[in-house]
């Protein structure tokens, strides 16, 4: 199911997520109507939250390919890259933003089984951004500067 995205001003978005404990159906439904969420919405990525869920959860869709990651926890974050980002929940605006180039995470997958994967440039840019809203971060507290995107 499609959700409605949670814009800035709204107090989910600046929750610290819960940890997911529960690998079932709910958390299989969550997953779901998230991926429909970005898909419908052409983002790179959405976090749990930004339906108003504060669950440790995100959501990438990026070149390397579609990735579900639940309770995502950094290994290690290397390097450094700058460049534009914007937010489904902060609509109409982008920022340039520093970001590390290189990041190792932990993750499990709907199932609960357990992975690590290694991302580079805008792939590690995606996740950086979604696991900062599970710590109730958005890319506007760490922006160079914030400016009304270009319309397409
Ligand atoms: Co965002």
């Amino acid at each position: 199911m499609i959700r409605e995205v949670v814009q800035v001003g709204d107090e989910v978005l600046r929750r610290k997520c819960e940890p997911v404990k529960e690998f079932g159906t709910s958390l299989s439904a969550l997953l779901d109507d998230m991926k429909e969420t970005l898909f419908h919405e052409d983002g790179a990525g959405l976090a749990a939250p930004q339906i108003g869920v504060p669950l440790r959860a995100v959501v990438v869709n990026v070149e390397e390919g579609y990735f579900e990651f639940v309770n995502p926890v950094f290994v290690w974050q290397k390097g450094e890259q700058v460049g534009p980002e914007g937010c489904l929940s902060v609509r109409g605006k982008m920022g340039t933003v520093r970001r590390p180039n290189k990041v190792k995470i932990v993750f499990q997958d709907r199932k609960g089984d357990r992975y690590s994967l290694v991302a580079h440039g805008f792939f590690a840019r995606a996740i950086c951004h979604e696991l900062d809203h599970l710590d109730g971060v958005l890319y506007i507290d760490k922006a160079q500067d914030v400016r009304e995107a270009e319309k397409d």
